[in-house]
C-alpha cells in the first residue's frame, strides 16, 4: 500500500512537471495567454506549478508510458482513462492545470480549467488512493507557513492564487465541495480564526451558512467577509486591489450575526406576526451558545440591533433550551 501510494505520488509529480513544461512551450501559448490575461505572474505560475494539458488526446499517457509506468497503475492515478474498448486517453486535455498539493507539498490530484467558456468549467481528479477531497484544502501547504493570525477560506483555485499573489498568503479553498469537519479539524491545527470569503452569489451564501456550524464545532471562530459587488475574492482584488481587500477583512462580520441577517430576509419585520416568528427562530439558533456570557453577549447584540428588550429575548431563548450554568 505504501509502495503504491509512493508510485502514485511519483506519477503525479511527473505529470505536474509535464503540464508545467507544456505551458511554457509553443503548444501552451493560449493557456499561458489565458493566465496572463487573468493577471497571474510567472512567479505565481511557478509557485503553484500551473500547467497545460495538450489537445492531443493521449500525450500524457504516452509520456508516462515512456517513463515506464504500466497501465494498471496509470489507471489508479486518475489521470488516464480507459474505455470499454480499451481505448486510452488523458482525462485532462486542452485545460489549464492546477496541481493540488497536500500539506507536505506533495501533488495528490489536479484540477483543470477550460480556457474561456465551456462545461464543465473545472474538471477534477477522481478520488484515488491519494486524493480525498474532503480531507484537503487547496493552498494549505503555503498558508500553514504564512504566519498570519488567521486563515482565509474561499471557494476556488483562482481565488487562492489571486489572494496569495496579492499577499494574502493565508488563503485556502475547499474547491467547490461542501466544507467538511475533517477540513475544519485540519485548519484548527494551524489557526483559531477563519475568515470566510465565499462567492457573493446564492451558492456562496449557502456554502458559508453550512460551513459556519462546522467551524464552530471544530473550535474555530468564523467571520464572514462580503465580496459584493464583486463575485469572489479574485474579482474583488482585480477590481479594487489588495488594500481594499484588507479593509474588507477588517470589517468582517461575526458569523452568527451574518446568519441572522440572512435569516431576516425570509421575514417581513414590519409584520408583528412574522417578526415574532423571526425572533423565535433566532432564539432557537442561540442555543449553540452554551456559555452564559457568550450567550448573553449574542442576546444583547441581537436585542439592540432589532430593537427588542434584552430580558424578553433572553426569556425566549431559555424557553427553547435548558438554562445554562
Ligand atoms: P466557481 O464557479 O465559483 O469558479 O467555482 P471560480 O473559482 O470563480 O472560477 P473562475 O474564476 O471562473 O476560473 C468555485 C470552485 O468550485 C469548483 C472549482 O474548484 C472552482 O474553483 N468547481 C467549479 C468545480 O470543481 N467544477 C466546476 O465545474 C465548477
Ligand atoms: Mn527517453
Ligand atoms: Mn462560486
Ligand atoms: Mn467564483
Ligand atoms: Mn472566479
Amino acid at each position: 500500500q505504501a509502495g503504491l501510494k509512493n508510485r502514485l505520488l511519483e506519477i503525479n509529480k511527473e505529470a505536474a512537471k509535464y503540464f508545467y513544461y507544456q505551458l511554457k512551450s509553443e503548444r501552451g501559448q493560449a493557456a499561458y495567454g489565458y493566465l496572463t490575461n487573468r493577471e497571474i505572474s510567472d512567479d505565481t505560475i511557478k509557485q503553484f506549478g500551473l500547467g497545460y494539458s495538450n489537445k492531443t488526446g493521449d500525450d500524457l499517457y504516452q509520456y508516462l508510458k515512456h517513463l515506464g509506468y504500466e497501465d494498471s497503475i496509470l489507471r489508479e492515478s486518475g489521470l488516464i482513462s480507459f474505455d470499454e474498448k480499451k481505448k486510452v486517453y488523458d482525462k485532462f486535455w486542452n485545460r489549464v492545470m492546477y496541481p493540488i498539493m497536500d500539506v507536505n507539498n506533495r501533488v495528490i490530484g489536479f484540477g483543470g480549467r477550460v480556457m474561456g467558456e465551456g462545461t464543465p468549467k473545472y474538471l477534477n481528479s477522481p478520488e484515488t488512493k491519494l486524493f480525498d477531497k474532503s480531507r484537503n484544502l487547496y493552498g494549505l501547504n503555503f498558508a500553514r507557513v504564512s504566519r498570519k493570525p488567521n486563515m482565509i477560506i474561499c471557494e476556488g483555485y483562482m481565488d487562492v492564487i489571486a489572494l496569495h499573489q496579492a499577499g494574502f498568503t493565508n488563503a485556502v479553498a475547499s474547491l467547490g465541495t461542501a466544507f467538511t469537519g475533517l477540513q475544519a479539524n485540519l485548519l484548527k491545527r494551524y489557526t483559531n480564526e477563519v475568515l470566510l470569503t465565499y462567492d457573493s452569489d446564492d451558492a456562496g451564501i449557502k456554502a458559508a451558512l453550512r460551513a459556519i456550524p462546522i467551524l464552530k464545532e471544530a473550535g474555530l471562530t468564523a467571520k464572514v467577509v462580503d465580496m459584493k459587488p464583486y463575485k469572489d475574492p479574485d474579482e474583488f482584488i482585480k477590481a479594487l486591489g489588495a488594500e481594499e481587500f484588507k479593509k474588507r477583512m477588517e470589517t468582517a462580520r461575526n458569523a452568527f450575526l451574518f446568519e441572522i441577517e440572512i435569516l431576516e430576509r425570509d421575514y417581513d419585520l414590519s409584520d408583528p406576526e412574522q417578526k415574532t416568528r423571526f425572533f423565535n427562530e433566532t432564539a432557537k439558533k442561540m442555543l449553540v451558545f452554551t456559555e452564559e456570557i457568550e450567550r448573553n453577549n449574542y442576546i444583547e447584540a441581537v436585542a439592540s440591533k432589532y430593537l427588542v428588550g434584552f430580558e424578553n429575548l433572553k426569556k425566549l431563548v431559555n424557553r427553547y433550551g435548558a438554562q445554562i450554568v
